[in-house]
């Protein structure tokens, strides 16, 4: 019988990468608050989530996940949040028409603040300061104060993710995620992209679909569902006190539920199976994502997935694979195998990015080539095993940074000095973004080519 689960019982598990907070009676405070406070998300929209990605898992539908490595409290604006939803959008638009499957979107937004990172402390010109752990937990500027954990910042991170759930929910049903908008910015980027004539045939059909599509008399005038779009928001579950004061029982299955957001993940840092972070996903009912990198090996998932879906439940659990490029085909198939043999319904997404972390010029990068090299040998692995290569997670924005290199603008390691605003690690920038989806577009055809009979076989001819 596994130990009685409750939202603190991860209290008394070894933990990892907390911060040490100097004032503990404040944070107790903090922490009281927000228990008092309304929840972000609701149980009811975690569960529509579930079922979407329990799709996603069947191979009838794709996971498109993305967003900022970390929000931060000073680029919080309408006009960032309206940028990046407006890329995300497009992206989910090519996905959509190259998979001819649903598209489940979730953000890496409205709570995506605190990070796992690789040493307690930073050195600069000989000081020695905390290191900076996301907005929720301290500041980035490299002075004592500026370092000290301060848990009032947790009511900040509230208040902005309060705030930017607001307006997504307003973008996703209040019209602007209209179908014919979301094409008519694609196209847009397809006539400024230097590859605009690689994209353009992908973006011809489109246009043609949409416009069969009215010919018949299916339009956004006439069809609100093209005029609305489901939206949800995801993070790493790494500040467990802040998660815990978000986590209420919901009133009509009478299930715990973390309320600060739709999807939560676990890190690659704080996946041991007798630790905290385990402790606290296994007892919330939200869909849950794990990372799965190159350390993870087959029975360490397996003992994990006993503990946080001991139901096998459908939407339950999202892998989110990130091994590196040049290294999918050694770590991955193992897991394929033993998640075959368990019959577990999973979803597997590729996260292309944290496998692919080089520094160059002084600055933390990733190299455009590396990501979609990595995606493209998940995709491989997929097709090889027979099962879904189920989603992509991006560390993305919807703004011109020079985080990442490469691309069809060919961002030199040179240029990263230009706009690098990234408080953690360096993201595709929007065109980066979409021309992602355009190049993985490719993929998903050749996988929808895979599993669809043609029509010919159906028929029997
Ligand atoms: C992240 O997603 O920003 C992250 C820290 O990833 P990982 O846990 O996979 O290293
Ligand atoms: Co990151």
């Amino acid at each position: 019988m596994p130990e009685r689960w409750s939202p603190d019982s991860w209290r008394s598990k070894p933990i990892l990468q907390v911060p040490d907070y100097p004032e503990p009676k404040i944070l107790a405070e903090v922490e009281g608050q927000l228990a008092s406070f309304p929840p972000l998300v609701f149980a009811g929209e975690a569960r529509a989530l579930k079922r979407s990605l329990a799709r996603v898992a069947k191979g009838e539908a794709f996971l498109l996940q993305g967003g900022d490595c970390a929000e931060s409290f000073a680029e919080h604006s309408a006009n960032n949040i309206r940028d990046f939803f407006r890329v995300f959008l497009q992206m989910a638009v090519v996905l959509t028409f190259a998979g001819a499957l649903p598209v489940v979107k979730v953000g890496r937004i409205a709570g995506q603040f605190a990070k796992p990172r690789s040493a307690p402390t930073e050195k600069q010109d000989g000081i020695e300061l905390p290191v900076y752990r996301g907005d929720i937990i301290n500041d980035i500027a490299f002075t004592p104060e500026a370092r000290k954990p301060d848990p009032r910042r947790m009511m900040e991170a509230y208040r902005q993710s309060a705030a930017t759930l607001n307006l997504l929910r307003a973008f996703a049903t209040g019209g602007y995620a209209n179908v014919s908008n979301a094409h008519q910015w694609m196209l847009g980027f397809v006539k400024d992209s230097p590859q605009a004539a690689r994209y353009e045939a992908l973006a011809s059909r489109i246009t043609e679909a949409l416009e069969f599509m009215r010919a018949c008399g299916i339009d956004p005038e006439s069809h609100p569902e093209m005029r609305t779009t489901d939206f949800y928001t995801s993070h790493e579950a790494l500040l467990l006190g802040y998660e815990q004061a978000m986590t209420r029982v919901d009133s009509t299955s009478g299930d715990w539920y973390d309320t600060s957001g739709h999807l939560i993940w676990i890190g690659d840092r704080t996946r041991q199976p007798d630790h905290a972070h385990v402790e606290y996903c296994r007892g919330i009912r939200n869909p849950i994502g794990l990372k799965c990198g190159p350390s993870l090996k087959a029975d360490g998932l397996m003992k994990l997935l006993d503990i946080l879906d001991p139901e096998h439940e459908p939407g339950r659990i999202t892998l989110i694979c990130r091994f590196g490029a040049g290294k999918v085909a050694e770590h991955l198939p193992a897991l394929i195998e033993a998640i075959r043999r368990s019959a577990r319904p999973v979803v597997w997404t590729c996260d292309p990015m944290h496998g692919n972390t080089v520094t160059a010029n002084g600055y933390k990068t990733r190299r455009f080539e590396q990501i979609m090299q990595e995606a493209k040998e998940f995709f491989d692995v997929h097709a090889a095993e027979g099962t879904h290569a189920g989603g992509i997670h991006l560390e993305m924005t919807g703004q011109a940074v020079t985080e990442c290199t490469g691309g069809a603008r060919a961002i030199s390691e040179t240029q990263l000095n230009d706009r690098y605003h990234t408080v953690c690690d360096p993201r595709l920038n929007a065109d980066q973004a979409i021309e992602i989806a355009f190049l993985l577009a490719d993929l998903v055809r050749k996988e929808r080519a895979l599993h669809v009979r043609p029509l010919s076989a159906a028929a029997g001819l």
